[in-house]
């Protein structure tokens, strides 16, 4: 259902509000100083998070941004590289970050989807550390937003993992979306995490709680997270209050389900609309990349209509546009976005 003012917003499954439930938590979370490891609340989600993707240690962190960078500065030293996908989060929006934090560069392959190859693998290793600099890091996105919220299935990971693990590269997983993958793939989030060293997961994307990310891999190495956390200013202290609203929304996280059978709805209408604007194959999750050229109106006369039916999007980015499905829009606000289309 749309906002209390009426506006049904498709921009990002960020954009969700806590429920009264989660509310009801952070107002009775117990807390402590978390700096301490003295918060009894992050220590729970802490403990949960780490079994539910199959590993020894968590640290809670504000953002998947930094998730994912404390993955990358305790995995590789300065002048190294890291192996991604041309499209990846950790390479194109994450502002730099990876060298002005860590001192690193990508190496990127072209992998659609996000589904690096063994063979991709094994191309970008052969001249590293001899006349290219040395690949330190592999790193996935499962599911990959930028392509539409596509998932890597297992088998390929696998098999690449084990490529990787061949020229003895560390591995972090992107799960920004990891549940969205696991429930589109059929498998647990801890086979997606099996064959990795560390994976990132965001409790405020689809699973809806207001803030936070959560690093998880081997206890040593998240033990340098915390102390890397703190370093970036990301110690935080009564942070019970946002620990308990990840606790509900991790133990919901099958309601991600709801978000993938609404972004199919909105495929499919959109497809039947304005055919060819969908490649309804491509819609595995909770995104829908529409071709805007095929809805056959421009779109800042397609904003003025959006607007007009209180309905948010972001703007085209290079000829695609993103609808994002979760659980602040249902049916009755797709029907009203096809409507305002047409
Ligand atoms: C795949 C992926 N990784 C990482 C992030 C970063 O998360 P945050 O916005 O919490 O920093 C995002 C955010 O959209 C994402 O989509």
């Amino acid at each position: 259902m749309a906002f209390a003012d009426g506006t049904a917003d498709f921009r990002s499954d960020t954009v969700t509000r806590p429920t009264p439930a989660m509310r009801k938590a952070m107002a009775e979370a117990e807390v402590g100083d978390d700096v301490y490891s003295d918060d009894p609340t992050v220590n729970l989600l802490e403990e949960e998070s780490a079994e539910v993707v199959g590993k020894e240690a968590a640290v809670f962190v504000p953002s998947g941004t930094m998730g994912n960078q404390l993955a990358v500065m305790t995995q590789t030293r300065p002048g190294e590289e890291v192996l991604c996908d041309g499209g990846a989060h950790v390479r194109n929006v994450e502002r730099g970050a990876a060298s002005a934090l860590s001192g690193v560069a990508f190496r990127t392959v072209e992998a659609p989807g996000g589904r690096i190859t063994p063979g991709d693998v094994d191309e970008a290793m052969a001249l590293a550390g001899r006349f290219f600099p040395a690949i330190r890091l592999m790193v996935w996105e499962n599911s990959h937003n930028l392509s539409g919220g596509k998932v890597v299935p297992l088998d390929l990971m696998e098999a690449s993992n084990a490529a990787a693990r061949r020229h003895g590269l560390s591995i972090h997983l992107d799960g920004a979306r990891i549940f969205n993958a696991a429930l589109a793939l059929g498998v647990p989030a801890a086979a997606l995490a099996a064959g990795v060293d560390t994976v990132q997961f965001c409790f405020s994307k689809g699973l809806g709680a207001p803030v936070g990310s959560v690093l998880c891999g081997p206890a040593d190495l998240i033990a340098e997270a915390r102390f890397l956390r703190k370093r970036l200013g990301g110690g935080m202290r009564q942070v019970g209050v946002l620990a308990a609203p990840a606790r509900i929304a991790l133990a919901e996280r099958d309601r991600l389900v709801e978000d993938h059978d609404l972004a199919r709805y909105l495929a499919e209408a959109l497809a039947a609309r304005f055919p060819g604007s969908v490649d309804l194959d491509g819609v595995e999750t909770n995104i829908v990349n529409v071709d805007v050229a095929a809805l056959g109106v421009p779109y800042p006369e397609i904003a003025d209509r959006l607007a007009s039916a209180r309905i948010l999007t972001n703007a085209p980015f290079a000829g695609t546009w993103r609808l994002v499905t979760h659980r602040d829009v249902d049916r009755s606000d797709v029907d009203r976005l096809v409507a305002a289309l047409s």
